[in-house]
């Protein structure tokens, strides 16, 4: 009896606040207060580069995308969702509308990146580049002892050319693809839950390592661990498609993930250690973390207990739980149960990974309150809302800047930030680029501290389950014209902002930009 009443006073206080709270209007967009007269710059050693991951810029190489992709094309299954950004489970938007040379070609990368490396200097000011290693293009067969010449040759040229244009290299070792042969069944399981997905991986890793790891000091082992399971194993929106009707039952793919992450983690610092010793130089300084999907999370209603506490819940479980385990050792799931203590995985972060991507709302369905539903805009409030739907919501950047620093006091990279624009004056990227670095800035003056920013993405590019069809390029390309690609207008804008920081008459300049009309 005595609960109940407790029950009902929790209750009723918890509607008092939040019709208290949903009194007032919705957090403005941005943080007030550094629109000023002052400019905002960014220390020299800053790095500001581009974003990118291989399965979307370099030819197909036979991971378990290429697979996907190929099955989409042989099965027509290639329908957009109900939505804009919300995609059709085991379908690939509009795949088949770009030719075959496109779909295998991706962004002629393989062919262009020294071209695409010296227009991001030149144009974007940048002095880094992020990239990833493409396991399957190292190891396309399971055979494999040693990784594949031509694949190694690939990545030295890659390499030099960023040398020779003076931009540091960010590398990624899993950036949601892997070998295909990798997802064949063993003892009943697939993938990162096969008995030998950790002797795979180490395989991988030690060769990475051995030819390039002299080369790279930045390393990122794992590329938003938490969407992949989700579109994955939950979803079924990416490869491997399934639909698992619980979240703890993704428990013991992101608990091979972490090992993963944990190996390769001690593997890069061993391997710095060693090259010392055998050289007789100092130990090379390494900055190994993973990076994570970050979002906004907010009630759909700011009255409904509920929904602020599912927007908690989800908060946790996608953002934090994972960073924390890196700190503790011990992977534990909010709300699902799911805890396991991970050898190795203690203290695994040298720096914190946030990629940033806005605003979404959590409504809870009584009828169904275990499965929250996600809104990626409020079309009566978000006025700035990208082509896949997105809300862009700059101060949720830093807030979000400001917790990791408050949970870790460790460095912060922010790996992805960009948003789906492709109208040719994108004065959503533009306002995106202007108020996120400005967000950035604030932080830093509130003593966070921030060491690079890598804009998603350098060129439009093979966006997973949107095909081709979003558009989060700083350069635009043209599919239908041999991959041309031409500079948007936020492209020189960035370069503006990574030489001269913000000055005052850009940030003023932001009151001009208006939205556009939503379709
Ligand atoms: C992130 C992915 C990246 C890209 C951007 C738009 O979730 O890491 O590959 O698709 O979204």
């Amino acid at each position: 009896m005595k609960k109940l009443a407790l029950a009902v006073v929790v209750l009723v206080l918890s509607v008092a606040v939040g019709l208290f709270v949903a009194g007032k209007p919705r957090q403005q967009a941005w943080t007030s207060g550094w629109a000023s007269d002052q400019a905002l710059t960014f220390p020299k050693d800053f790095y500001f580069g581009t974003a990118t991951a291989a399965q979307q810029i370099e030819s197909q190489s036979p991971s378990d995308w290429t697979a996907f992709e190929l099955d989409v094309i042989a099965n027509k299954r290639t329908e957009h969702g109900s939505a804009p950004g919300v995609a059709k489970p085991g379908h690939i938007a509009a795949l088949d509308q770009f030719s075959q040379a496109v779909r295998t070609r991706k962004t002629d990368y393989d062919q262009r990146y020294a071209e695409d490396f010296q227009a991001a200097r030149e144009v974007l000011g940048n002095n880094a580049y992020r990239f990833s290693f493409e396991w399957s293009r190292l190891f396309p067969r399971a055979d494999m002892t040693r990784p594949d010449p031509a694949a190694i040759a690939f990545y030295q040229g890659v390499l030099d050319s960023l040398k020779a244009q003076g931009l540091t290299p960010f590398a990624t070792l899993f950036h949601f693809s892997s070998p295909a042969w990798l997802w064949t069944e063993q003892d009943g399981q697939r993938g990162w839950e096969r008995a030998d997905a950790q002797q795979q991986w180490q395989r991988y890793v030690d060769a990475v390592l051995e030819h390039f790891g002299g080369q790279i000091q930045h390393w990122t082992t794992l590329n938003e661990p938490m969407v992949f399971l989700n579109a994955g194993y939950l979803d079924g929106v990416f490869p491997p498609l399934e639909t698992r009707a619980d979240p703890a039952a993704t428990g013991p793919a992101l608990a091979a993930m972490a090992r993963a992450h944990a190996y390769a983690y001690h593997a890069i610092k061993q391997h710095a250690q060693a090259q010392a010793t055998s050289s007789g130089q100092p130990v090379q300084e390494t900055w190994v973390g993973i990076t994570q999907h970050t979002r906004a999370f907010e009630p759909w209603r700011n009255w409904h207990p509920l929904e602020r506490f599912a927007a908690r819940q989800i908060d946790e479980i996608f953002i934090w739980d994972l960073l924390d385990a890196l700190e503790s050792g011990e992977l534990t799931l909010t709300g699902t149960g799911f805890s396991e203590q991970i050898e190795g995985l203690a203290s695994t972060q040298d720096y914190v990974g946030i990629n940033y991507y806005g605003r979404f709302y959590v409504e809870v369905d009584m009828a169904n309150p275990a499965k929250p539903i996600i809104h990626s805009h409020d079309p009566a409030t978000d006025q700035w809302v990208n082509d896949l739907g997105w809300a862009l919501y700059p101060k949720g950047f830093g807030d979000v800047l400001q917790t990791a620093y408050e949970r870790y006091n460790k460095p912060i990279y922010v790996l992805e930030n960009g948003t789906a624009d492709q109208a040719d004056n994108d004065v959503r990227r533009q306002y995106l680029l202007v108020t996120h670095l400005a967000e950035m800035a604030h932080a830093m003056q509130q003593g966070v501290p921030l060491k690079g920013y890598f804009h998603w993405s350098l060129t439009d590019n093979f966006e997973w389950a949107e095909g081709f069809t979003a558009r989060f390029g700083l350069f635009a390309l043209d599919y239908a014209n041999d991959f041309k690609r031409t500079a948007r207008p936020s492209a020189s804008l960035y370069g503006r902002i990574a030489r001269e920081g913000l000055q005052p008459a850009l940030l003023q300049s932001l009151n001009d930009l208006q939205p556009p009309r939503q379709p």
